[in-house]
């Protein structure tokens, strides 16, 4: 029986040489843990988000780059190279929009170039996606201990999709700041989106905060303003797949929370990891995932539009910076003017 408690949203298996997840696609009427020993089936759980959310990505193509090295059969470092490097660009391609899943792709191909021979890069390969994984938590610690300071003794706050536990390693960005919120003793309660079309708010957000005690209460997406208009809501915080030197990219519906919030004047929070910052490129570079048309048009068995309507299925969406009232990393929260804390945090060299 699976210990729940203990057990990390994606891990490394050192001993069968391959990766442990928790397919989110079954939550929350099933917690299983599968094995994914080749890169092919680690593509498909990512594109089926059966791992998801830009931390877990970050870790799961860590991971991939790792899978992809102990498993080749080439002894030549240069064919070597070239076969895990066509491996991280598979990877690279089944996410495009949330960045972390390049960057760690990257993280590891890059410490790998310093090896002097494949045995060495395959030990670099598995050292390094260890790391990043455990970095992840410690990332998640130090965010959401920054975080809760913005949050009032006893405050209503509405998060959208899921930043969580199930986003990361373990703890979450947006959520971590909530579970750091109700360690330190504050009195705060969850209202949670159902995040359409595939349900990352009600089926996991829910799942995770109901486990662990924490107040939470659903709501359709669609009356997140209605309830901000009642003076229902203290704050939003979410999290975030991309930050660009313009704006915060985030599950479809994040921007219209943002504007929302402004209108009703409700502070509006990112909680994102330093991972996930692209400061070198602007909104209008970025290629925002679509899904397919299935995701809208059926649930289950049931048809829920007329066949041969129009679908348009971005999975993200994009929030100007200046709808943003402050960005909490695990090295403090970031505030307006952006361009100025982003320099503050040493990025400047990258900023556009
Ligand atoms: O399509 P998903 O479920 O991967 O989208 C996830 C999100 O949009 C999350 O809010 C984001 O990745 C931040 S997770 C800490």
């Amino acid at each position: 029986m699976l210990d729940e408690e203990d057990t990390y949203t994606i891990a490394w298996d050192a001993e069968n040489e391959c990766i442990l997840y928790i397919d989110q696609t079954l939550l929350p009427g099933r917690y299983e843990q599968m094995r994914c020993a080749t890169v092919d089936d680690l593509a498909r759980a990512i594109r089926r988000l059966e791992i998801r959310g830009a931390p877990a990505l970050g870790i799961a193509g860590a991971m991939g780059v790792a899978l992809a090295a102990v498993r080749s059969t080439e002894t030549d470092l240069g064919r070597f190279s070239g076969e895990v490097g066509r491996a991280g660009e598979l990877l690279r391609g089944t996410r495009p929009t949330a960045v972390n899943l390049a960057w760690g792709i990257d993280r590891v191909l890059g410490k790998m170039a310093l090896a002097a021979s494949v045995a060495e890069a395959k030990k670099i390969a598995v050292a390094e996606a260890q790391i990043v994984a455990e970095e992840d938590e410690l990332t998640c610690r130090r965010l959401g201990g920054f975080g809760e300071e913005l949050f009032p003794e006893r405050c209503t706050v509405l998060t959208h999709c899921n930043a969580g536990a199930l986003a990361c390693r373990c703890w979450g960005t947006a959520l971590g700041t909530i579970r750091s919120a109700v360690e330190a003793g504050k009195d705060v309660r969850v209202i949670a989106c159902e995040t359409r079309p595939l349900n990352q708010g009600s089926r996991l957000t829910c799942w995770e905060l109901l486990r662990d005690g924490i107040d939470v209460t659903l709501i359709p997406d669609s009356s997140a303003a209605y309830l901000m208009r009642k003076g229902m809501i203290d704050l939003v915080v979410v999290g975030a797949d991309r930050i660009t030197g313009d704006a915060v990219f985030n599950k479809i519906g994040t921007y219209m929370h943002a504007v929302a919030a402004r209108h009703h004047g409700v502070p509006f929070y990112v909680a994102a990891p330093l991972s996930t910052f692209d400061l070198s490129h602007r909104e209008a570079d970025i290629t925002v995932e679509e899904r397919d048309r299935s995701e809208l048009t059926s649930c289950g068995d049931r048809r829920l539009a007329p066949e041969g309507v129009g679908v348009l299925n971005y999975a993200f969406d994009a929030t100007p910076l200046d709808l943003v009232d402050a960005i909490v990393t695990e090295i403090g929260v970031l505030r307006p003017p952006y361009t100025e804390s982003f320099r503050l945090v040493g990025r400047d060299r990258e900023v556009r």
